[in-house]
């Protein structure tokens, strides 16, 4: 794309993974929505017909039964969702044409329509398959919700899909001793009749379109023909309810997997553009336009490949669709060179960011980083803040500051012609090279060669010295500090694709219109300017203080009935308790035989950790915890009688941000507290929205 010449009149439609809609928006994610909207709002600088269009990706078993954890309708949380992810976009900046939703009409719609062209083409067919059904449950387990041993290496506690110790892949059905992970009792099978995709009849297609396309990333494209090479699997596009989606049409309980309708939502975004967005804003538009007549490019993450370059080709190709002109591939984000993590303290969402700094800084580093590759970008610490200190504030904002408070204080905010051809010359071949690199999506070198131009400009300053010259003679004066504020003006055109804000702050200050690429060529001469402002703060203080997230926020605490309770059959210590967390029935082993006589926990309230990694304590599930303190001398678990199973249990000041699931050592770090008949985590008691949670001891230690 970089040298060849774009149609100005074939419209180009620019998408973002869709984020799921069961959980907030990291600063993991940002760095996709940051990529692209560099991307989109350069070619709109450039005057090409471009639109961004995103959506929430609303489906699936994770999203249904989060719902279902949080007690409300599925409907209610993604519309939760979508407002707070809204949020945290638009404080980033992502300027999105439409940010729409997998569960809307038009999805539906795009959905029925492509299933119907691949029936048509006799690329579906039904199948009976034998899945993992958990009885207790009542549903057929998708491969994150069902655990065993890996069937190969005989590994412990790996996930229906694949093994993280030996890597091997595999289907629910292959683990040995499975066990459900909602509820920790061992599962079943059940056949069930299921669609499937003939993608092994589109590798040819995909292989010809791989080959032929220039702009798919080296890389990428070597390890997807592979994928081709060693030959493709039919898909099964369908799951089983309950299931939160959409019903295929004629099925009852049968529903498209969501990874099916997710990337149709980059088509129904479109839509959702042409018919509700465009007109307002003097547009006029159809999704063909974009999608038959256009061009379409998406920006996704390497986790995802698979579906982008497989399976969403395969269901454009034979819709009538076009194929994707890009498909720009990211690696992931790491923090201090480490895989995000909650109990690491490097996990932050954009609202944690929000709280101590400034979105722009983060675009600024992410920009830095950013080429069109699928290397990890790390996001040290260190490195931030020396960037943010030393080049963008140092080089680019200090500078603007400097010749504009200059021409305020020395020479009536007017500026003059000024003549500087060998210097302009140099600058013009920059501004070429910074479009080439932001055309290749090479966001590094954009940067670099505009901290460039702010060096050239620093030191004319520097040379010129108009400090002195404003002495002897004020229109010498006035033609240098013109000529550098021009260089403002044009370095606020470069960087506007990164630093929106940044951008509209000079332009305010120089008192011009919104400036467009064009602009670069306008000479501002004999122009009166506004008051210049400070444009960018250095980072003070400590960094660290973005990533502090109190451990116990991890934690997934509610309140338990407890149901039965018998001895272990194994072990004298323990009890087996079957109890009701307000989201399953599941068993649990507790260290209380001697403690307490078994009939005595039936019926009381309990707090129990919902998310600790299920285990196997002599021969039987414990599927969660239950919380007890001690003195020494005796043991009493805590309660919260008057609180219905379920409900909440957290601590003032610490929003719960449970991790998917926790180990006993995360755990065993967190120092809780008995003390007169309460529990307290740093002081603060542990409570549900009724009451504080009681325990039977005067002072102990919970564990
Ligand atoms: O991996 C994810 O987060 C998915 N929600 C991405 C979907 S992208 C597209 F296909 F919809
Ligand atoms: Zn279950």
């Amino acid at each position: 794309m970089a040298d060849k010449k774009t149609d100005k009149s074939r419209r180009t439609v620019v998408t973002s993974a869709l984020p799921y809609a069961n959980g907030p928006i990291h600063i993991g994610h940002m760095v996709e929505y940051i990529q692209t909207d560099i991307f989109v709002r350069f070619l709109k600088l450039t005057g090409e017909p471009a639109i961004y269009c995103c959506a929430d990706d609303t489906h699936g078993t994770p999203i249904e039964i989060s719902a279902n954890k949080k007690g409300i309708p599925p409907f209610q949380l993604i519309s939760d969702m979508h407002k707070e992810h809204l949020e945290d976009f638009q404080a980033f900046h992502i300027d999105f044409d439409s940010y729409y939703s997998t569960n809307s009409d038009e999805n539906r719609e795009y959905s029925d329509f492509i299933f119907n062209k691949l029936k048509e083409k006799g690329l579906i067919y039904r199948k009976e398959v034998e899945l993992t059904y958990c009885q207790k449950c009542g549903r057929f387990l998708p491969d994150r919700y069902v655990k065993g041993k890996c069937p190969k290496c005989n590994a412990t506690d790996q996930y229906g899909d694949v093994c993280e110790k030996c890597n091997a892949t595999y289907s629910t059905t292959d683990l040995v001793e499975p066990y459900c992970t909602i509820c920790g009792s061992a599962p079943t099978r059940k056949k069930s009749n299921h669609y499937f995709f003939k993608l092994s009849a589109c590798s040819d297609d995909l292989k010809r379109w791989l080959q032929e396309n220039k702009n798919l990333q080296p890389e990428v494209k070597n390890y997807v023909l592979n994928w081709i090479k060693e030959g493709l699997k039919d898909w099964d596009i369908t799951r089983d309810g309950p299931y939160f989606g959409f019903n295929i049409p004629g099925e009852k309980d049968l529903y498209y997997y969501v990874w099916l309708d997710a990337p149709i939502g980059y088509i129904s975004s479109t839509a959702n553009y042409c018919n509700s967005i465009a007109e307002e804003r003097g547009d006029k538009c159809s999704v063909d336009d974009y999608w038959k007549h256009g061009r379409i490019i998406h920006f996704i993450g390497k986790d995802i490949t698979y579906f982008h370059f497989l399976f969403w080709p395969a269901m454009l190709m034979n819709s009538g669709f076009s194929l994707p002109e890009d498909i720009a591939v990211h690696g992931f984000l790491t923090v201090n060179k480490e895989k995000m993590s909650k109990s690491r303290g490097t996990f932050f969402t954009a609202k944690d960011y929000l709280k101590i700094l400034d979105p722009e800084y983060l675009r600024f580093y992410y920009a830095s980083n950013l080429t069109k590759s699928m290397s990890d970008i790390d996001l040290d610490f260190e490195d931030f803040r020396s960037s943010i200190n030393n080049k963008l504030v140092a080089d680019l904002g200090n500078f603007a500051y400097r010749v504009l408070s200059f021409l305020n204080r020395n020479l009536g905010s007017r500026s003059s012609d000024f003549s500087e051809p060998k210097l302009e010359k140099e600058l013009r071949k920059k501004f070429e090279d910074i479009k080439k690199a932001y055309s290749s999506m090479n966001f590094r070198e954009a940067v670099n060669l505009i901290l460039e131009t702010g060096s050239i400009g620093n030191k004319y300053f520097q040379d010129r010295k108009p400090w002195d010259l404003v002495k002897e003679n004020e229109e010498n004066a006035r033609e240098a500090v013109s000529f550098c504020m021009n260089l403002v003006k044009n370095i606020s055109i470069l960087v506007k694709p990164i630093l929106p804000e940044f951008s509209a702050k000079i332009e305010k200050q120089l008192k011009i219109e919104e400036q467009s690429w064009d602009d670069l060529n306008e000479d501002l001469k004999n122009h009166e300017i506004g008051t210049a402002e400070i444009l960018v703060k250095k980072i003070e203080g400590e960094l660290e203080s973005i990533a502090v997230k109190d451990p116990f926020a991890m934690l997934d605490l509610a309140v338990a009935g407890v149901l039965e309770a018998k001895p272990h059959p194994d072990a004298d210590k323990l009890l087996i308790l079957q109890i009701d967390t307000g989201i399953d029935k599941r068993q649990i082993c507790a260290g209380l035989a001697g403690y307490y006589q078994p009939e005595d926990l039936v019926g009381k309230r309990i707090v129990v950790i919902r998310n600790l990694k299920p285990a196997k304590l002599r021969g039987e599930v414990s599927a969660g915890m239950l919380l007890a303190g001690g003195d020494g001398k005796s043991v009493r678990v805590l309660e919260a009688p008057d609180s219905i199973p379920g409900s909440a249990v957290h601590v003032n000041g610490i929003e719960p941000q449970p991790e998917k699931e926790i180990s006993i050592d995360d755990f065993a770090k967190l120092m809780i507290k008995t003390e007169a008949r309460k529990a307290y985590y740093k002081g603060e008691p542990l409570k549900t929205e009724k009451e504080e949670v009681s325990v039977d001891l005067e002072k102990g230690k919970v564990s």
